[in-house]
């Protein structure tokens, strides 16, 4: 074969095939239903993604779903986005400190000095608190004091100014009363401390932070922190989350759920009473301070106190779980989410004589 055959076929091929591709398109009305029904199907595909939202936004989407199953806080709660790290822990006043009314009369004197992050609104929590385990009668003679944390911007502020002119047990901040603002309600306790006790004064032997739905077993826990943590002289106890053991983790604790490092759950911790002035000092050391009050004091500035970490577990501190039975409560130092009217319910029987819980 020469080489003007080799081109003629290829000539033949190409003219052939084109020629029967035109054929086909213009002779069928077949292949020309399907051109157009493709068209179609094209411009609808364009029309309907032009409506749907652009995939950025369905990254976000997804993100925001994704931080919303990775939140810290406890089950039923309010939210917590373990991601937003925007906190600063210094930007706000202290315009409300407490009076000689509170409980709360002396640094030195002070065994046990108890902040309540409460919240403008709660005036009824705070009413329940200052009637059963926070009475004067009750705090006496143990040494202890309770001041109440809020913030402002919220609520009814004239209300709040009576009940602090009449009971003189409020610290407050001029941030806004949020639960996301918890860690400057924390950070404020800690600056009042410091504040207060601090140029020589001696600070409170224990310095304590709760909330307002919390049951505090004061005498118990206060005799067993005089005995745990007689001579430690930087300490934080509570109960350690990773170790409170939830589904599928072992009790003993070793193995974390949680890839954070140990923290002790806000609902209840206690540190030893100088430790108040170096946290306030640390906060404004920590680099990416998180707005998870707890992690925030307890381990991010906590890392940063040569001793004060690790914390030291005491499962006698609520992790959040519930205790249905008030007597239980008598070997427990806290116990969590209970209602103004559980708190009377809790301290009538603690109270009364004969004493149900110790009718063994
Ligand atoms: C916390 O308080 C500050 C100061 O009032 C306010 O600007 C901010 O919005 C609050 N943050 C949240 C999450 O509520």
């Amino acid at each position: 074969m020469d080489s003007s055959g080799v081109s003629g076929w290829m000539h033949h091929l190409v003219v052939d095939a084109s020629v029967k591709y035109c054929n086909c398109y213009a002779s069928r009305p077949f292949y020309r239903l399907v051109s157009v029904a493709c068209f179609a199907l094209c411009v609808l595909f364009f029309v309907l993604s032009a409506q749907q939202p652009s995939v950025s936004r369905r990254t976000h989407q997804l993100h925001d779903a994704g931080r919303r199953t990775l939140s810290l806080s406890e089950p039923g709660g309010p939210r917590v986005d373990a991601f937003d790290l925007t906190v600063k822990p210094f930007g706000f006043n202290i315009v409300r400190q407490p009076t000689h009314k509170s409980s709360f009369k002396s640094c030195e004197k002070t065994d046990l000095l108890i902040f309540v992050c409460s919240s403008v609104d709660h005036a009824d929590r705070r009413t329940a608190i200052r009637e059963t385990w926070a009475s004067a009668e009750a705090l006496a003679p143990l040494n202890a004091a309770v001041v109440f944390a809020v913030g402002s911007g919220v609520g009814d502020q004239d209300a709040l100014h009576q009940e602090a002119e009449q009971f003189g047990d409020i610290l407050q901040g001029n941030f806004k009363d949020t639960y996301m603002n918890l860690t400057l309600k924390s950070t404020m306790a800690l600056k009042y401390v410091s504040g207060a006790c601090g140029r020589g004064t001696k600070p409170p032997r224990f310095v304590m932070k709760t909330d307002d739905d919390i049951f505090v077993n004061v005498p118990f826990m206060l005799s067993a922190l005089k005995k745990n943590l007689a001579g430690a002289k930087r300490m934080i106890t509570g109960c350690i989350k990773q170790r409170s053991a939830p589904r599928g983790v072992s009790a003993d604790g070793r193995t974390a759920p949680s890839i954070l490092p140990d923290f002790v759950a806000g609902a209840g911790y206690v540190l030893t009473g100088r430790l108040a002035a170096e946290l306030y000092a640390a906060a404004s050391k920590v680099v990416k301070p998180m707005k998870i009050e707890d992690f925030f004091v307890t381990a991010q500035c906590a890392k940063l106190v040569p001793g004060a970490y690790p914390p030291k577990h005491d499962p006698r501190f609520t992790c959040g779980g519930i205790v249905k039975d008030d007597c239980k409560l008598v070997s427990m130092f806290t116990a969590h989410k209970i209602t103004s009217h559980r708190q009377s319910a809790i301290w009538d029987k603690f109270t009364s004589d004969p004493n149900p819980c110790m009718d063994f």
